[in-house]
């Protein structure tokens, strides 16, 4: 079996190319004229194997990459979104707008620490005194998000910023003397409504609920209860100017941004991802 054999096995029993492509990558490495042994090609049929029992090709991989930088995977973390590169994308043009000489930055949720570290690495050039803070309440994710912060480290050497890890809920265990310092609050909390759960794709379900699932908000909206409470806390914790860059799901943009309105956040619009969705609920204070 040569690897354009083993790909279009594969192919037919994935029923995608793409994923098969991906599997023989990873097994046999990017160089198209590496050996195909028989280890490499049990391998790549063991993985195939898991995926098409539902596991997610991110997961089988064990990494993935988000804009700068390639994140280790497991089960205990969100697989990161194209829809949350676009939401840094937001982000980063909102610091522009801030320019703060020293940027204080946190990433509320940090799963596998994908939006934490890209930041960390896109920003050290530009802001060398800046520093990034990511929280999260689980500390299975907490520790997947060290280790991608060790090699993101190690690959980036002297060009990425500091990022500290805190175990808690969004933003109560950061550092008081933090209070009302934060440039910008970046997060992409759950905002799956507790109904929508059973219907999502199953290998969507494969990964961890406590991630994807949030409860009602205050006015009824379906998944916004993690939204509103990320915007309540960093309100507490945003210097003036600054501001919060949230995630929602497009059917949330109207009910966030009345809210955010409510609570006293003098500016409140939501920008769109790729596809054209409202995706990035963006508040600020003066
Ligand atoms: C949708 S995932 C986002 C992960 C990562 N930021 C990303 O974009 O790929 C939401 C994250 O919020 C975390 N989380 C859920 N409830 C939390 C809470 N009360 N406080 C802090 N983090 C929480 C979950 O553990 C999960 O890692």
């Amino acid at each position: 079996v040569n690897r354009r054999e083993l790909i279009s096995e594969l192919a037919a029993t994935l029923g995608a190319t793409h994923e098969a492509r991906f599997i023989c990558d990873e097994v046999l490495g990017p160089d198209a004229n590496t050996p195909v042994t028989d280890a490499a090609i049990r391998c790549a049929r063991e993985l195939a194997a898991r995926r098409r029992s539902g596991e997610p090709l991110q997961y089988l991989l064990g990494h993935w990459p988000f804009r700068t930088v390639d994140l280790q995977l497991n089960s205990h973390v969100l697989i990161p979104r194209p829809e949350t590169e676009q939401v840094v994308e937001v982000a980063l043009a909102e610091l522009q707008r801030l320019a703060p000489a020293k940027p204080s930055l946190v990433d509320a949720g940090t799963g596998s620490g994908a939006i934490a570290l890209s930041l960390a690495t896109e920003l050290a050039v530009k802001y060398p005194n800046g520093e990034v803070w990511a929280t999260d309440a689980s500390p299975e994710a907490l520790t997947v998000a060290a280790a991608n912060w060790d090699r993101v480290r190690h690959h980036h050497a002297a060009t990425v910023l500091p990022v500290t890890f805190v175990a808690g809920n969004w933003l109560k265990g950061l550092p008081p003397e933090l209070r009302g310092s934060i440039d910008l609050v970046i997060a992409n909390p759950p905002y799956v409504a507790a109904a929508e759960w059973p219907e999502l794709a199953d290998d969507v379900r494969r990964e961890p609920r406590q991630a994807l699932v949030a409860a009602d908000g205050s006015d009824g909206t379906p998944g916004l209860a993690d939204v509103e409470t990320v915007l309540t806390q960093a309100l507490d914790w945003l210097s003036r100017p600054g501001t919060a860059v949230i995630e929602l799901a497009p059917q949330q943009a109207e009910a966030a941004v009345v809210l955010a309105r409510a609570m006293g956040y003098d500016h409140a619009r939501v920008e769109p991802d790729l596809a054209q969705r409202p995706r990035a609920l963006v508040c600020r204070v003066q």
